[in-house]
């Protein structure tokens, strides 16, 4: 079995409020494998992208902090590290991708400089060195005319192509770790598949692992070898691509997948939709976080928080309706709710 890069321990990051500390995640435990990618998936508020801040240490910077759990990666905490440490690990062995990528960009330089600077910081390029780099990886990354694209300033081209440059930059020092939030959504639909298509080439040439943060369950089918559920700061299930497809065991995981178009379960053309919203983070209800909505709920979902039950190899869910079931991974209990 390849070896575990990343590992999540119990990660509780949040926010501190006037109403005291709020929790974005809530003991999460997540482990990515060397050339793997996992896909982090749920509604909007979740708390996905709290954990790729909290992955990176962005979090601090965003007002936030880790209150409890560590982050491993190569078997070394990332959680209490200086942030002088984590400036030689992020865009370099771990490197992230935003939704927007105008904002990832500088308006102000050309690409090709925004691509040099990355190999003059983290690799210790000369400028014609990093400049020739910055070309070849805008043609990795499938920019056409690359000598004339690196000499054009992000305005002067369309979303797709900016987002192909930030793709180029998170490379441009061969990462370990990928981590791409919702890399297409401001794109549409035929560059969304131009994009996806080159993160699966990228990284069976490059041999990375990543994590994809999405809400869409179509872009996670198509690029997961395994998924993550979240919902209200916690993980509810997470298993292999085509167990969670062909054997979805949290009521949530259901109605997600009951929501994508196409998949079974829509009945007549009318798209199911989850009943209700996600709960702010601050105003979780007792027992399960999801049983305000979920169409399962028991009298003990109401009290009692689920703890993680193997519902197969490999395949947890948060979730009383599993109680029963004893599949020992030898992974255990324990990213459950609180
Ligand atoms: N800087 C902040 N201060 C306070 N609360 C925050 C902050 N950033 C995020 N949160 C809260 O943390 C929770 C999780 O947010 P997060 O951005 O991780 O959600 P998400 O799953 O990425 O959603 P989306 O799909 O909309 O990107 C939300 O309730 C959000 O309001
Ligand atoms: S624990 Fe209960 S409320 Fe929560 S998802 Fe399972 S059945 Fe539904
Ligand atoms: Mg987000």
């Amino acid at each position: 079995m390849a070896e575990e890069l990343l590992e999540i321990r119990k990660l509780t990051a949040g926010f501190v409020t006037d109403k005291g500390f709020v929790k974005a995640t809530d003991q999460i435990s997540l482990s990515i494998k060397k050339g793997e990618t996992v896909c982090l998936v749920g509604e909007s508020g979740s708390g996905k992208s709290v954990t790729s801040l909290a992955i990176m240490r962005l979090i601090e910077y965003a007002g936030g902090m880790i209150l409890e759990g560590d982050i491993h990666f190569h078997g070394q905490g990332l959680a209490a590290r200086r942030q002088e440490d984590m400036r030689k690990i992020r865009g370099n062995r771990i490197a992230m991708i935003f939704q927007d990528p105008m904002s990832a960009l500088n308006p102000v330089f050309t690409v090709g400089e925004q691509i040099a600077e990355s190999l003059r910081l983290h690799q210790n390029k000369n400028n014609q060195e990093a400049m020739k780099m910055a070309i070849d990886l805008l043609r990795l990354v499938g920019i056409p005319a690359p000598e004339i694209r690196a000499k054009q300033y992000p305005h002067e081209m369309s979303g797709g192509m900016c987002q192909r440059v930030v793709i180029a930059i998170a490379l441009a020092c061969n990462p370990e770790l990928l981590i791409a939030d919702e890399p297409t959504t401001a794109l549409d639909v035929t560059v969304q598949a131009q994009i996806l298509d080159l993160l699966r080439r990228l990284q069976e040439e490059m041999g990375m692992s990543i994590l994809l943060i999405t809400h869409d369950m179509g872009v996670a089918a198509e690029m997961a070898d395994r998924i993550a559920v979240m919902y209200a700061g916690a993980i509810v299930e997470e298993g292999a691509v085509g167990e969670i497809f062909e054997h979805p065991a949290h009521p949530y995981t259901t109605g997600l997948l009951q929501s994508i178009p196409g998949f079974e379960g829509e009945r007549g053309g009318e798209l199911f939709t989850i009943r209700g919203t996600i709960p702010p983070i601050d105003q979780l209800p007792s027992g399960c976080r999801f049983h305000p909505r979920c169409p399962q709920a028991m009298d003990i979902c109401r009290n009692q928080a689920p703890i993680d039950f193997m519902v197969a190899k490999d395949h947890r869910a948060a979730c009383w309706l599993f109680a029963d079931q004893s599949v020992d991974s030898g992974k255990g209990e324990g990213a459950g709710q609180s």
